[in-house]
């Protein structure tokens, strides 16, 4: 696992030996400075902080809006198999596991696996895996998959939906909820207020181009630390999803729950975040690519005008436009 040290350099993350050099000692190489990847997009760095701010059953959109819809456009009956992709400290995993679901988390977060097994009923299989690769599960192991809040976290989509696709069984569902790409762009959205009209309205910069925003976690106490957001418009979601052989069933737009304190504005404000969504909802069902293409009844194909004219038999009596 990947850590970057507090002064911003990347280096192999491993507990130092404690105590120091040996008198006489020869004096100890420094230990080798191995480049994060770049696209290590894990929260490790950031888990003790995630894990208090999402607690057993989640952070308040969570609770009031992405578990509760998640859970119903996923439909999970009891003993299926759900795999939860990029789960964190497992809140999810929780929620599933509690409707007798039988439940796989993954995440890339070693310390994030860590705190869901120990906040999860040991039934429930934790793994730490990069969902671009997830050779220890099976392929057709699972009949749903979920995602959520996460999937803007990987960098590049294409390799996730290509492991969805292959770790579903034929029909399986897949559920993303994503913070709302059209609306909640990092740095290049926000809210404004109109004065003359006297509404809050929701302004957007940027939205077709692609991007990789870091996130200050604490930008006041400790700026450096970051984790990574990557922008991509609605286009590009379900264009890489078809490519993988999930196609999109359902598409919801879910406004945040939060209702602004009584205020000259608070009622433009309300108006405002009930109109603009704030996550985006995703459901997908995986087709089997393997299988031949249903086979389609065939109308007969319907002939031209003019050959339905030259197939017209003749009358017998005469040309065919004359009068009688
Ligand atoms: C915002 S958290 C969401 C976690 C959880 N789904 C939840 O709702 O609380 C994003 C998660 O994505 C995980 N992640 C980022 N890149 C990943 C990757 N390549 N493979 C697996 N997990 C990844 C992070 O470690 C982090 O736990």
């Amino acid at each position: 696992m990947w850590k970057r040290s507090a002064r911003g350099r990347t280096q192999n993350w491993k507990p130092r030996p404690r105590g120091g050099a040996r008198p006489g000692a020869e004096p100890r190489p420094p230990p080798p400075v191995v480049p994060r990847p770049a696209d290590d997009t894990s929260w490790d760095e950031v888990a003790s902080w995630y894990d208090a701010l999402v607690g057993e059953k989640g952070s308040s959109y969570h609770r009031d809006i992405v578990i509760p819809g998640a859970l119903r456009l996923l439909a999970p009956r009891p003993k299926e198999s759900v795999l939860d992709l990029a789960c964190g400290q497992g809140v999810f995993c929780r929620a599933l596991h509690k409707l007798g679901v039988a439940v796989t988390g993954v995440d890339a977060s070693e310390r994030l696996i860590s705190l869901a097994r120990s906040r999860s009923s040991p039934t429930i299989r934790y793994e730490v895996a990069d969902a671009r690769s997830m050779a220890a599960l099976p392929r057709q192991g699972f009949d749903a998959v979920a995602c959520l809040l996460a999937i803007e976290n990987i960098d590049s989509v294409g390799p996730v939906f290509a492991e969805c696709a292959r770790v579903l069984r034929p029909g399986g569902r897949l559920v993303l909820v994503i913070m709302h790409p059209c609306f909640r762009i990092p740095r290049q959205s926000g809210w404004g207020w109109d004065e003359g009209r006297q509404l809050q309205f929701r302004r957007v910069d940027s939205y077709l181009s692609e991007m990789k925003v870091p996130i200050q976690v604490h930008p006041g106490s400790d700026p450096g630390q970051i984790t990574w957001t990557f922008h991509r418009p609605l286009a590009a979601y379900v264009k890489a999803l078809a490519s993988a052989g999930l196609l999109v069933q359902t598409l919801e737009e879910w406004p945040s729950t939060r209702v602004s304190q009584p205020g000259l504005r608070a009622q433009a404000e309300n108006r405002a975040r009930d109109e603009i969504p704030m996550f985006l909802a995703l459901k997908a069902v995986s087709i089997d690519a393997s299988a031949p293409p249903p086979t389609q009844p065939r109308e007969p194909s319907r002939p031209s005008g003019r050959a339905r004219m030259a197939r017209r038999p003749r009358r017998k009596d005469g040309p065919r436009n004359k009068k009688k």
